[in-house]
């Protein structure tokens, strides 16, 4: 499917399994198991100040997991037609962004931790940073 085609209703919510412990808990995000990619980059977002967002932007081939590793944020997703928002808030919740899809990461709660998992090393290319560009890119 051509990336600009997909949709914010292609973007699920993968509920990863919790290995429960008294002692606390367990998740595991594994390559060729439970994530819908070969995962090759790790990066979080931690320190937000509050009322502060993060994305606005797109990605021409970029998936990612995102995942509300500690606290809750809500994630706006845009298509250029129809926008989602998702509410992430536990740790064994993981939100599947496609590519080709504008993205907000908006209302983090105090001392959150968004944790990114993606499919591709940083390459500053794959990015569509101006709503314009990627509007033209989706038409
Ligand atoms: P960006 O992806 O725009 O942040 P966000 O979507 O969270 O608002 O990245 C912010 C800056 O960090 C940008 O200058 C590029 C740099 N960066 C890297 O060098 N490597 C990475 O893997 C990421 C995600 C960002």
């Amino acid at each position: 499917m051509l990336q600009n085609k997909h949709t914010v209703f292609d973007c699920a919510i993968i509920d990863l399994h919790k290995i429960h412990n008294d002692a606390g808990n367990i998740t595991v995000v594994e390559n060729g198991f439970n994530a819908p990619f070969g995962v090759k980059r790790i990066y979080y977002l931690y320190d937000v100040p509050g009322g502060e967002e993060r994305g606005g932007h797109a990605h021409y081939q970029l998936e990612q997991l995102i995942i509300a590793a500690s606290g809750s944020f809500d994630v706006v997703l845009d298509d250029g037609t129809n926008k989602k928002k998702v509410s992430l808030n536990r740790p064994n919740m993981a939100l599947h962004i496609v590519p080709g899809l504008w993205r907000e990461i908006v209302n983090f709660s105090s001392g959150s931790i968004c944790l990114v998992l993606a499919s591709h090393r940083y390459d500053e290319k794959d990015y569509i940073r101006t709503y314009d560009k990627f509007l033209k890119y989706r038409t």
